[in-house]
């Protein structure tokens, strides 16, 4: 098994991405602290991971409030002796990305672009800020970001989100050529198009969105796509967008992640990793 013996942490674990990550950890014998907003789907995961025979610590806390962080870190401490692995996994978009009434620029309020720049962009800055002075003292630690191919294709619709992505992904550069010397790798995985229920969500707001752009243009409907479900609109996309033609899993991303907190990928840093089917190419 490829990590016996390590202990890591992964945010926003309580459901799709973050979860197939902390399953794909401990499947390679890790023992996992389950960090998320919400606590309860936080501790049905550790109980999963439990099921396998591996320790796990549930906590349920804000990704982006600084104390909450940086008092979830301290538990793990207190609870497994050590860290790790860090997988900074929160993202997805804030309230008011949620309820906008349209995807243009000007139709979008500033708060939106605070909100996503929280949960996108920062929560991997303040996790990666408590766990890096216990990574440099034992001078060994793995960090890997979620980011998203997203963050690499500018698309209107995705401003927001993009932009923080793939700001994502320039701090996971920066970042890596500052820990090299303590002998800390830092990369990010930029997943695709995975049906999690915040992709079943996103589909609902398209939907919804092409209602509105048709009922605005006076057009007679509905139209083919707001007769989809969220499940149809979402496969439609990913036929259109991925040049292997399958939708990814949050099992791809936890097997990504394994290998870049491994022995095998110790000499793998600063890199960004497609598992996108081809969507980035
Ligand atoms: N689903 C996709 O297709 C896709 C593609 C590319 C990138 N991503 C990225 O992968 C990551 C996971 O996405 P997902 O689709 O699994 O999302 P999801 O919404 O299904 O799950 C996110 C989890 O994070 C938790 N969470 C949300 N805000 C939090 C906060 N402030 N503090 C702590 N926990 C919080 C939620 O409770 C939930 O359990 C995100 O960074 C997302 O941007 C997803």
């Amino acid at each position: 098994m490829k990590l016996d013996g390590k202990v890591a942490v992964v945010t926003g674990a309580g459901q799709g991405i973050g979860r197939g990550i902390a399953l794909c950890l401990a499947e390679e014998k890790a023992d996992v602290a389950v960090i998320d907003l919400n606590a309860e789907t936080a501790r049905q995961v550790a109980k999963e991971i439990e099921d396998t025979g591996r320790r796990a610590l549930a906590i349920g806390a804000d990704a982006i409030a600084k104390d909450e962080v940086e008092k979830s870190i301290a538990t793990v401490l207190e609870t497994f002796g050590k860290i790790d692995i860090l997988v900074t996994n929160v993202g997805g978009h804030g309230r008011t990305s949620w309820n906008r009434s349209s995807p243009l620029f000007t139709d979008q309020k500033i708060e939106e672009w605070d909100e996503d720049y929280q949960l996108v962009f920062r929560s991997h800055v303040l996790a990666c800020h408590a766990v890096a002075p216990h990574f440099i003292e034992r001078r060994y630690g793995k960090i890997v970001m979620i980011s998203s191919v997203a963050g690499k294709l500018p698309n209107p619709a995705n401003m927001t989100y993009g932009t923080n992505k793939n700001g994502v992904v320039f701090f996971t550069k920066a970042l890596s050529r500052e820990l090299a010397k303590y002998n800390i790798n830092v990369n990010c995985v930029c997943p695709g198009i995975i049906y999690t229920p915040n992709w079943e969500r996103l589909a609902e707001q398209h939907i919804r969105f092409a209602a509105q752009a048709r009922k605005k243009s006076g057009a007679a409907g509905p139209s083919e796509v707001e007769q989809m479900t969220p499940r149809e609109y979402f496969e439609k996309r990913m036929i259109a967008n991925v040049p292997l033609g399958r939708e990814q899993t949050s099992e791809d991303i936890g097997r990504a992640v394994v290998f870049l907190v491994s022995e095998d990928a110790k000499n793998i840093t600063g890199q960004d990793l497609n598992v996108c089917g081809g969507m980035a190419l």
